[in-house]
C-alpha cells in the first residue's frame, strides 16, 4: 500500500501540473504569446497523463488531459462588460460571438515517437481485423478553423474554441482570399462543415513582423500565432493585408456518400476548396515512415510552418468503427517532428535586466536560417543553464525555436571549441545600474534588487503598466523611453501628470498623436480595479491573480489591510504570492504612489456585481458540490447572475445541492437528512435555461 505522504505528493504533483498546462494553454491559445516549446509543453501533459492513469482517483473531468485547450477570448459570462476599451482599431481582439459546435472539436493524440505509430498501426488493424489503408498528411502548424457551408456558401466560420462552442470569426474569414464565399461544381451536401487549418506562410509573418517592429508592436513569436491573432483581429478588412492562407482537411455532415477520406478530399477539390496535394494513401507502416523521413527533410523548404504528420485511417466507415475518446480521434495520431535545429557560432553574450529585475543572459549569433527565419540572438535562460551546457565564448551551438519569441540554445558541439576559449563570466552587478545581483533562494534567476530605482526596470513596469492586459494605453516603447529620459515620466502616477504643451515640446509629438495619447490615458481611468491592481506590476501577481484579488478583496484598502492569513485564505495565493504582496504593500513609496494613483481618478475599488442575466433563482440558496462541466467559479457566476445565492454548507435554508461528478460525501448525506433537493447539472441548467428551441436555432450561448 502506499503510504499517505507518497499519494500527497503524487496528488501535489497532479495540481501542479493542471495549473502550469492551464496556464500555457492559455498563453498559447488565447495570448498567442507560448513561453514554452510544444515539446516541453507535450512532456508535461504525458507526465500528467501518466499520473492520472496510474492513479484514476485523481482524475477529474476538468483536466487539461481530458480538454482540448481553449482559444476563446473571453471566459466571462459578460464578455463586453470586460474591458473599457480604449483599443487600437485594427489591432485590438474583440470580444466575438460564441456558438456550440455541432460536432466537438477535437484534438488529437500525438507522439514524437515512431514506435508510438507503429503501435497505432498495430492497434487498428487489430480492432478492425481485415484489410485498409492510411492517409498520411502533413500536420499544419496554424489555427483551427470549422467552415459550414449551406446551399454552397460560406454561412459561418468557428474557431476550436473549447471544443465545444468556438468564436464567430466569419466575417473575418471572409478576408482570406483561398477560402471561397461560395463553391464552384456541383454535388456538395446541402449541409456540410469542413475543417482545416488558418496558417501564415513564412513570407507573410517575417513582413508582417518587420511592421510591427516598425510601428513599436511587440511581434509575434511564430507563424502559428500570428494566424491566431490576426484570425481574432478587430477590423475584418485588416485580415485581408495579413497573407493568411487556409488548408482544409476534415469533412463532416449527415448522410455523406463519401467512401473514404481521400475521396472526400478530392471532392472538396472540385468544389473549389484549399485541399493540400500533399497527402499520400500508404497501406503500411513502412510506407508511413518513408513519408515521414520524407517530409522530416522536405518540410524545411516548404513556404510555411508544419509540425507533424498526421495519419488517419482512410476509409470513413472504419473511421466510424473506430470512433473517439474523449478528447481524440481514435481513428488517427499525429507524429511530431522535434523542433528545427541550426548550428551556429556563439559571437558574445549579453545580460539583460527584465521589469522585474531578472536578470537573462542572451546570446549573439552568427546569423544563421532557422525555419525560414534568420535568427541573430538567442537566449541562455539563466547562470545554471550556461553551466549545464558548458558554453564558452565562440563555441558552435544548437539552436532551437520553442514557443519563446527568441529562440533558445540547447546545446553545443564541444569537438569544435578552440583551444582556449573562455568560459562566460556571467556579472555580479546589474548591467545598468550597477547594483550587486541577488539570488533568491529555490531560483534559477539572478535579479536586480534595485526595483525601483534601476531604469530598465523602472523603464519594463511603466511599458507594464500601459500595456493591453493592463491600462491599456496607446504608447510604444519608445514613447516610454522619450519620456522616462526626459525625466518626465518616473512612475505611473507622472503619466497623469502630463501635460499637451509638455508633449508638444517633445521631438516627433504633433497634436494628434499627443491629443491621442492623452485621450487613451484619460479613458485608461476607467479600467476595472482587477486590471489596475495588475498594472502596478506586483512580482507573482499576474493577471489571474489580480482578478481573484480583486474578488475576494473588493477594493485596494482592503487588500492592503489584509494580513499573510487572510491572504492566504484566498483561493489560489500561496506562501511566495502572499509575502511578495506583502513586501510590495510594505514599501512606503508604494502606498504613496497608490494615493497618487487614486487622485487622478483610476478605479481602486472593484465594479458593482453584474447586473443579472435574469431572476430565475431569485429567494434560492444553492450549495455546489462536484466538479462540473465547467469551472466551479462559472458555475457560481451563473447562480448569482440569475439572482440566486451561492453559499457554502447545506442547511435547512438551502433551496437546492447542485452536485456534480463526485460530490462530496458529507453534502450529500446532509442534503438527504434535511430533505434538500438535490440537482445535477443538467437540472440546474434547465432551471436558468434559454429555451432549448433557441439553442437549436443557433442563437449563441454562453458558454
Ligand atoms: S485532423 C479530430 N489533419 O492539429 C481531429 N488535424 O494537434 C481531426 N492539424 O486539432 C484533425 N494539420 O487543428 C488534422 N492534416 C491535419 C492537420 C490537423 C494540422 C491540427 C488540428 C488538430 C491539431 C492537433
Amino acid at each position: 500500500m502506499m503510504a499517505t505522504n507518497d499519494i500527497d505528493n503524487i496528488k501535489k504533483r497532479v495540481d501542479e501540473l493542471r495549473k502550469v498546462i492551464s496556464e500555457h494553454n492559455r498563453r498559447y491559445y488565447v495570448e498567442n504569446a507560448p513561453t514554452i516549446s510544444d515539446y516541453d509543453f507535450d512532456m508535461l501533459m504525458n507526465e500528467l497523463a501518466a499520473l492520472e492513469n496510474a492513479h484514476p482517483e485523481l482524475s477529474t473531468p476538468d483536466s487539461p488531459t481530458r480538454k482540448v485547450g481553449s482559444d476563446l477570448e473571453s471566459d466571462s459570462l459578460f464578455p463586453d462588460r470586460d474591458r473599457t476599451g480604449t483599443a487600437a482599431p485594427d489591432e485590438t481582439r474583440r470580444e466575438f460571438l460564441q456558438y456550440p459546435h455541432r460536432y466537438p472539436m477535437l484534438s488529437l493524440g500525438n507522439t514524437y515517437n515512431i514506435e508510438e505509430v507503429e503501435a497505432f498501426a498495430e492497434r487498428s488493424g487489430k480492432a478492425l481485423g481485415r484489410a485498409f489503408t492510411f492517409c498520411c498528411e502533413l500536420k499544419f502548424d496554424g489555427t483551427a478553423i470549422c467552415l459550414t457551408y449551406v446551399k454552397g456558401r460560406l454561412f459561418r466560420a468557428l474557431t476550436r474554441g473549447d471544443g465545444t462552442v468556438g468564436d464567430d470569426v466569419t466575417e473575418n474569414v471572409r478576408h482570406i482570399p483561398s477560402i471561397p464565399q461560395e463553391l464552384k461544381g456541383s454535388g456538395y451536401p446541402e449541409e456540410f462543415e469542413i475543417r482545416g487549418e488558418i496558417y501564415m506562410p513564412y513570407a507573410a509573418f517575417d513582413r508582417l513582423n518587420e511592421e510591427r517592429l516598425r510601428d513599436e508592436d511587440q511581434p509575434f513569436a511564430n507563424p502559428r500565432n500570428a494566424a491566431s491573432g490576426s484570425l481574432k483581429l478587430i477590423n475584418p478588412r485588416e485580415v485581408s493585408h495579413r497573407g493568411l492562407e487556409c488548408t482544409l482537411y476534415h469533412i463532416l455532415g449527415e448522410n455523406l456518400t463519401f467512401a473514404t477520406h481521400d475521396e472526400a478530399l478530392k471532392s472538396a477539390v472540385s468544389w473549389g476548396l484549399p485541399v493540400s496535394d500533399k497527402r499520400k494513401i500508404c497501406r503500411n507502416i513502412a510506407e508511413i515512415e518513408e513519408y515521414i523521413g520524407y517530409w522530416d527533410t522536405a518540410r524545411k523548404s516548404l513556404p510555411f510552418a508544419t509540425d507533424g504528420i498526421v495519419i488517419k485511417i482512410n476509409e470513413l466507415a472504419y473511421q466510424k468503427e473506430l470512433g473517439y475518446t474523449a478528447k481524440f480521434p481514435r481513428w488517427a495520431v499525429a507524429y511530431k517532428f522535434k523542433a528545427e535545429q541550426a548550428l551556429t557560432r556563439l559571437l558574445s553574450i549579453d545580460y539583460q535586466v527584465g521589469r522585474t529585475g531578472a536578470v537573462t543572459p542572451v546570446a549573439n549569433l552568427q546569423p544563421v536560417l532557422l525555419s525560414g527565419t534568420m535568427v541573430k540572438r538567442a537566449s541562455l535562460h539563466n547562470a545554471e543553464q550556461m553551466q549545464l551546457l558548458d558554453i564558452h565564448l565562440g563555441d558552435w551551438v544548437y539552436v532551437e525555436k520553442g514557443g519563446e519569441i527568441i529562440p533558445k540554445i540547447t546545446g553545443v558541439e564541444p569537438g569544435k571549441r578552440e583551444p582556449g576559449a573562455e568560459i562566460p563570466v556571467f556579472p555580479d552587478k546589474c548591467p545598468d545600474c550597477r547594483t550587486p545581483l541577488v539570488r533568491d533562494e529555490g531560483e534559477a534567476k539572478y535579479f536586480c534588487p534595485n526595483t525601483d530605482g534601476c531604469p530598465t526596470q523602472i523603464k519594463g513596469k511603466l511599458v507594464h503598466f500601459i500595456s493591453r492586459k493592463a491600462m491599456n494605453v496607446i504608447a510604444g516603447d519608445a514613447t516610454i523611453e522619450q519620456l522616462f529620459n526626459l525625466g518626465y515620466v518616473k512612475r505611473p502616477s507622472d503619466f497623469y501628470r502630463l501635460t499637451k504643451a509638455q508633449l508638444l515640446a517633445l521631438e516627433g509629438w504633433k497634436d494628434r498623436s499627443a491629443q491621442r495619447f492623452l485621450d487613451s490615458l484619460e479613458a485608461s481611468k476607467k479600467t476595472p480595479f482587477e486590471h489596475v491592481l495588475f498594472a502596478l506590476g506586483i512580482r507573482y501577481v499576474g493577471e489571474t491573480t489580480a482578478k481573484s484579488l480583486a474578488r475576494h478583496f473588493g477594493s485596494i484598502d482592503a487588500l492592503m489591510a489584509a494580513d499573510r492569513e487572510t491572504l492566504l485564505a484566498v483561493e489560489d495565493i500561496g506562501d511566495v504570492i502572499a509575502d511578495s504582496i506583502l513586501d510590495w504593500f510594505g514599501q512606503p513609496g508604494h502606498t504613496e504612489e497608490i494615493d497618487r494613483l487614486k487622485e487622478s481618478g483610476l478605479k481602486f475599488t472593484a465594479e458593482e456585481a453584474n447586473a443579472p442575466l435574469s431572476s430565475l433563482l431569485e429567494g434560492k440558496s444553492i450549495v455546489i458540490s462536484g466538479n462540473f462541466s465547467v469551472p466551479r467559479d462559472k458555475i457560481k457566476e451563473l447562480i448569482t447572475a440569475n439572482g440566486g445565492k451561492n453559499s457554502s454548507s447545506v442547511s435547512s435554508r438551502t433551496s437546492y445541492l447542485l452536485a456534480g461528478e463526485k460530490p462530496g460525501p458529507e453534502k450529500m448525506k446532509k442534503a438527504e437528512a434535511l430533505g434538500v433537493p438535490v440537482i445535477d447539472e443538467d437540472e440546474f441548467r434547465r432551471l436558468i435555461s434559454v429555451p432549448p428551441e433557441q439553442e437549436k436555432a443557433g442563437e449563441p450561448t454562453l458558454f
